[in-house]
């Protein structure tokens, strides 16, 4: 009876041993790693204009207003945020866009951004 006890602590034992080497990272289990969206600090400075100027000031500028529209500083995307233009182009509404003219639309993580800027009243922060 003590030599089945025994071996059973010693089984038990090893056991222990080689399940707790398991060295795992988070490299190996997520190869690649995905940023979470995060949308708790939308402002305009930092996060809108970001958006403004990687997709749409190329066409959107003073020097070169498609459409006759500007996107690249406060005052004129502010008005197409309350006049529903910016939300209707970058969301594919009917009647708009779809915007970026060309390219595909932005991810739903910037979309989820744009829209809560809008919601909020589109500040100047
Ligand atoms: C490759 C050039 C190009 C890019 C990039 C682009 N636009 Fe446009 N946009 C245009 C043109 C040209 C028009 C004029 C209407 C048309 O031809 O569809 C326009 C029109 C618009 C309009 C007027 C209403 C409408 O939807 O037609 C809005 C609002 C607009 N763009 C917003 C944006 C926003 C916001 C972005 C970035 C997410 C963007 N655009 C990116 C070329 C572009």
């Amino acid at each position: 009876m003590k030599k089945i006890i025994y071996g059973i602590f010693v089984m038990s034992s090893l056991l222990l041993l080689f399940s707790s080497c398991y060295n795992d990272n988070e490299y190996d289990l997520y190869p690649f790693p995905t940023t979470p969206c995060d949308s708790s600090n939308v402002t305009y400075s930092g996060t809108i204009s970001l958006i403004m100027t990687a997709n749409c000031n190329v066409c959107h500028s003073a020097a070169v207003a498609s459409g006759g529209i500007i996107t690249d500083n406060y005052n004129d995307l502010s008005g197409l945020a309350t006049n529903g233009m910016l939300w209707g182009g970058v969301n594919w509404e009917s009647g708009f866009g779809p915007m970026p003219k060309g390219g595909s639309k932005l991810s739903s993580c910037d979309l989820g951004k744009i829209k809560k800027w809008i919601n909020l009243g589109a500040p100047n922060n």
